[in-house]
């Protein structure tokens, strides 16, 4: 993990204003924060003409670090909600910012919340990416096939709803349980995961897999409150994903 001053966000300020308002522009609060000056967090205002911008969020903040501010700081790579790189609030939700129309005369873009901030809207997923790791990512299967593993038309469907995950974080972030308890429940992400290894007809590792996540706090510390599915940008049902593995834990 990055060694890390925090930032005070009960010290958030205003923070610098680019350009003036104007019936044809649209309104960005931009969260600020930079952990080698030492200072508060600040919300900088960008005002934009509309009619300059892409439709998406993120070609907003692409305009505003090109035109207006370089010093912005954020997250992107395929713009297309496929890498699950340009994750952030927007108008208090966790969405992708490249698939978050922009449709409100102001706007207000903070990162991720309850994680450690590094700068700006970047926010330091190394504690994500380790629980990732721990549930094994991977195909485990024991067996030598001498050819490919085939799965019938059935057995590919039961990772519909799961392969697609892009791991934004955006429900592990928007999870009352993940932000008290972070460090030991594994969060929607990672369990959504760790259930598309356990259906996968090509694993056989799937009571292993199992037995590890059984456990009060890794599986446990999920409460059904349902933020996770209520925000995922791409449509999916992490929640469910949890009350399986919990079903498969009592029935095997
Ligand atoms: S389940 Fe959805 S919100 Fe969660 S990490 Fe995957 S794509 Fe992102
Ligand atoms: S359903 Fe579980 S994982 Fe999803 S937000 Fe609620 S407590 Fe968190
Ligand atoms: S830039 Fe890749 S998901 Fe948004």
């Amino acid at each position: 993990m990055v060694n890390l001053n925090l930032p005070d966000n009960s010290k958030i300020m205003p923070g610098k204003t680019h350009g003036v308002e104007g019936p044809d522009k649209i309104t960005f609060n931009i969260y600020r924060w930079n952990r080698e000056d030492n200072k508060n967090p600040r919300v900088d205002k960008y005002f934009v003409e509309k009619k300059k911008l892409g439709p998406m969020t993120l070609d907003a903040l692409m305009f505003i670090k090109n035109d207006i501010d370089p010093t912005l700081t954020f997250r992107r790579s395929c713009r297309e909600g496929i890498c699950g790189s340009c994750s952030m609030n927007v108008n208090g939700t966790n969405t992708l910012a490249c698939l978050k129309p922009i449709e409100d005369k102001e706007i207000n873009i903070y990162p991720l919340p309850h994680m450690r901030v590094l700068k700006d809207l970047v926010p330091d997923l190394s504690e994500f990416y380790e629980q990732y790791k721990s549930i094994e990512p991977w195909l485990k299967n024991s067996t030598k096939a001498k050819k490919e593993q085939r799965q019938s038309p059935a057995e590919r469907k039961k990772l519909d709803g799961l392969y697609e995950c892009v791991l934004c974080a955006c429900c592990s972030t928007s999870c009352p349980s993940y932000w008290w308890n972070g460090d030991k429940f594994l969060g929607p992400a990672i369990l959504l995961q760790a259930y598309r290894f356990i259906v996968d007809s090509r694993d056989n590792n799937k009571k292993e897999r199992l037995k590890s996540l059984e456990d009060k706090f890794k599986l446990y510390r999920c409460h059904t409150i349902m933020n996770c599915t209520k925000t995922c940008p791409k449509n999916l049902n992490p929640a469910k994903a949890i009350s399986e593995i919990k079903k498969l834990q009592v029935s095997s």
